[in-house]
């Protein structure tokens, strides 16, 4: 079986939900922490074995593609002033990965993006929504690589959710193959709780085999006028098995501004020194009340 070295990540959208920053600022270059939230994603990729990402990008999104280049002045600033740590932080960006750019000429959709790919992608490949920074001791994509190299297919990663959050995310009718594997048989994006037909919804992280483009092409536009990566798996899974697993790792939603909020007081709370900080303005706030 192939190895899946490419990981394709759609960064095109226009970020509306974190305006006015993102009016200038991509949103995957939101920090997190000391990390914009799309080094999490690549890092994950390449830990996983794809040295080959493939940004699908648009207007506006500079920023990203400098930040994983070379910065020859700020090597050089740090070089003469022998800061030897920043030095090596930052040369080891640019040499994560190989890097290369995919323009999504109008924001269609995740599963247009992806479409934007096909001259790249004639072997199966991986996708990474960067919304979903996902800390587990062993990365998701990886477990998602290691079910493919047994039973074959496309694999994507899958969460139980609370009922009344079904219309925020496409959801699978799916049956238990084993452990947290399921075999999928049907998807809806973002159904509303009565017409969800699970709790199992798709998270960001999908392994594709190239078969997929030409169900994209087939797909009329779907929820929200775009056209849904979720659809065309819906037409993928009845040729060709499609597997879904419930991954193991804690998820930090970066998608909305609570969410994202949220992700970074809780990752302050995992760092020894930054969780006092955290307390000691909860223990302040506490006081005046
Ligand atoms: C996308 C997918 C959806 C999936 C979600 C995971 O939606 O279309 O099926 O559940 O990512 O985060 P988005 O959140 O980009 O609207």
């Amino acid at each position: 079986m192939s190895e899946v070295r490419k990981c394709l990540f759609p960064v095109a959208g226009l970020g509306t939900r974190f305006l006015p920053v993102t009016k200038e600022i991509p949103k995957e270059m939101l920090p997190l922490i000391d990390k914009p939230v799309i080094h999490y994603g690549v890092e994950e990729a390449v830990a996983s074995g794809c040295r080959q990402i493939i940004f699908i990008t648009g207007r506006g999104k500079r920023a990203l593609e400098d930040y994983f280049d070379r910065s020859y002045e700020l090597e050089q600033f740090l070089k003469e002033r022998n800061k030897e740590d920043l030095y090596n932080l930052i040369l080891s960006i640019s040499s994560l990965a190989d890097f290369a750019y995919v323009r999504q000429p109008e924001p269609l959709g995740l599963g247009h993006a992806i479409l934007c790919a096909e001259p790249f992608c004639s072997e199966p490949f991986a996708v990474i929504l960067t919304d979903d920074v996902i800390i587990s001791s062993k990365p998701v994509l990886r477990q998602l690589l290691d079910v493919r190299e047994k039973l074959g297919g496309s694999v994507i990663a899958l969460e139980r959710v609370p009922h009344e959050e079904t219309e925020r995310y496409g959801i699978v009718d799916a049956r238990l193959y084993s452990d947290n594997v399921y075999q999928i048989n049907d998807l809806v994006e973002k159904p509303s709780k009565d017409k969800a037909p699970s709790d199992l919804a798709i998270i960001g992280r999908y392994i594709l085999s190239p078969t997929i483009f030409a169900h994209i092409r087939n797909i009329d536009r779907g929820e929200g006028g775009e056209y849904q990566l979720t659809d065309a798996l819906r037409s993928l899974a009845r040729e060709e098995p499609l597997w879904g697993v419930v991954y193991d790792g804690d998820r930090l939603d970066c998608g909305t501004k609570m969410g994202w909020f949220k992700s970074i007081i809780k990752r302050g709370l995992q760092d020894p020194e930054l969780k006092e900080v955290v307390l000691e303005v909860l223990r302040e706030e506490e006081y005046k009340e």
